[in-house]
């Protein structure tokens, strides 16, 4: 090796180290609101640094090519960072779609340079990646296409389906066993990644279009091991790092996930969950109180703590930033005013805090479940703007209920509770919800922008 070739291969190592730090803040500050916007630099620059450091490596020619598949990133990278916030999950996994494919497609290339003299570790390695690689690609498409309802949401079962989806990868694992005895047998490859393909759209095809978000950041944790094993076959650290780190992420995610919902993985990937729905609330009707506007509006202004329960159906509504008004109207008035941030409230991992974020609403009163359950006895009014399951109290006494057991904001234990939807109708869960029927609740029947909007005008404020 010549003398700059050296330099520039210590270059290279610098900047892979440098933006493997990067990488490793970037998760840690993005797990606080306060400091999330620095994680997101710090993602950046590291992505930045690694791809300046790929560029100068050792060997690279023909650097038209790599301007095209720049380009082209672009292109498509650009708008896919402009999405509304509620898409931002199938846009998450259009994301893992094209990262899987890449490793896909790097792992094949390499497959067909190295074989028949591979050795059975790096055999194994590539087949993990391809595998995992090939069972993400579609696997994410079909995610992102059930959330994006261009595919039907509701779970596809049929008898023996785990038996089926367990033998096709069965026989993908077999092959890959083959191919490390057998590397010359190369006319097995192909049939390897096609098996994978079909193992991600079955995968999905029994998961509820609303289990998604869960089943997202498991196929993240496959597409990072599967970008970790590519770091293997191409002695890249700085691959392996990043790989590891996305995988362990995804998976950490996907349990917090279950945990609030309380549902095991098993169940979260086998149980079709979303056919609890069909079985929404058709009990009879029973009596609720409902109460307008200017009725809501008096009696938060005649409180002194009020806690705020946002939910997705605030999301939906876009009412974050009349949520603002109100929480400005009665701070003004000196309620001390509150928001309960729920960890699976909404559709996914901190929906609430990023949507309470954009309408400028201060950290330091969004306050999380376990940290103010404790506060809604001494609490004048809860106010459950769009949420639904989150609240319901049925998951702390009735053990007949899908959603038993599952943490909730005890918001019934405030002194009124006032719930703002646009009808009866369930939430994601598809039940009931005792909640309404008490004597302390108040249904406040209209869209969350618009009602939310009608108690600030009542009070006097916004713009
Ligand atoms: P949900 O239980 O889904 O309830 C949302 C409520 O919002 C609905 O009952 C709906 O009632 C109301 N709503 C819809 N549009 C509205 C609008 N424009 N204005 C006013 N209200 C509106 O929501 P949640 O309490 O936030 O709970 C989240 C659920 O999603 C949990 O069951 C959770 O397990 C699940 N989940 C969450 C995640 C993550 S990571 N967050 C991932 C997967 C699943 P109306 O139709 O009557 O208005």
């Amino acid at each position: 090796m010549t003398p700059e070739l050296a330099g520039s291969q210590v270059v290279i190592e610098i900047l892979y180290l440098i933006a493997s730090v990067l990488f490793i803040l970037s998760l840690k500050w993005m797990s606080s609101p306060t400091s999330a916007r620095h994680g997101i630099w710090a993602g950046e620059a590291g992505m930045v640094l690694a791809i300046v450091g790929t560029l100068m490596r050792n060997g690279l020619h023909d650097y038209h090519m790599i301007a095209i598949a720049l380009v082209l990133g672009a292109i498509i990278g650009v708008p896919l960072g402009n999405v509304a916030m509620t898409a931002v999950p199938q846009r998450t996994a259009l994301s893992h779609a094209f990262g899987a494919l890449c490793v896909t497609l790097v792992g094949s290339a390499e497959f067909y340079l190295r074989t028949p003299d591979i050795s059975r570790f790096m055999m194994s390695v590539l087949s993990i990646e391809v595998i995992l690689g090939g069972l993400t690609i579609t696997g994410s498409l079909m995610a992102a296409g059930k959330l994006q309802e261009i595919l039907p949401q509701r779970p596809l079962t049929y008898k023996g389906q785990n038996f089926v989806n367990f033998v096709l990868f069965a026989i993908a694992v077999a092959i890959a066993v083959t191919l490390v005895l057998h590397p010359e047998q190369k006319a097995l490859f192909p049939f390897m990644i096609l098996l994978a393909l079909i193992f991600g759209v079955l995968l999905i095809i029994p998961i509820g279009g609303a289990d998604m978000p869960t089943v997202i950041s498991l196929l993240n944790a496959y597409a990072g091991l599967s970008a970790a094993a590519m770091g293997f076959v191409l002695d890249s650290k700085l691959l392996i790092i990043a790989g590891a780190l996305d995988g362990s992420s995804g998976l950490i995610l996907s349990i917090i996930m279950s945990k609030a919902m309380n549902r095991s993985f098993t169940n979260v990937l086998f149980g079709a969950f979303g056919q609890v729905q069909a079985a929404a609330a058709a009990g009879e009707a029973k009596p609720v109180r409902s109460a307008t506007p200017e009725e809501a509006a008096a009696i938060l202004s005649a409180a002194n703590r009020v806690i705020i329960v946002p939910g997705y159906g605030m999301a939906v509504a876009q009412a974050q930033h009349k949520v603002r008004e109100l929480y400005d109207a009665l701070t003004k008035r000196g309620v001390d005013v509150r928001f309960a941030i729920h960890p699976v409230a909404g559709r996914m991992p901190g929906h609430m805090n990023v949507l309470l974020a954009e309408a400028d609403i201060p950290y330091d009163r969004l306050i999380e479940m376990d940290e103010i359950n404790g506060d809604f006895p001494q609490t004048d009014v809860a106010l459950v703007i769009g949420a639904n399951d989150v609240t319901n109290p049925a998951a702390r006494t009735d053990t007949t209920s899908p959603i038993y057991g599952m943490p909730i904001l005890d918001v019934d234990k405030a002194h009124t509770v006032m719930v703002i939807k646009r009808s009866m109708n369930p939430g994601f869960a598809g039940i009931d919800n005792p909640l309404y029927y008490l004597d302390n609740t108040l249904m406040l029947f209209g869209d969350a922008k618009a009602f939310v909007g009608s108690i600030v005008r009542e009070l006097g404020g916004g713009h």
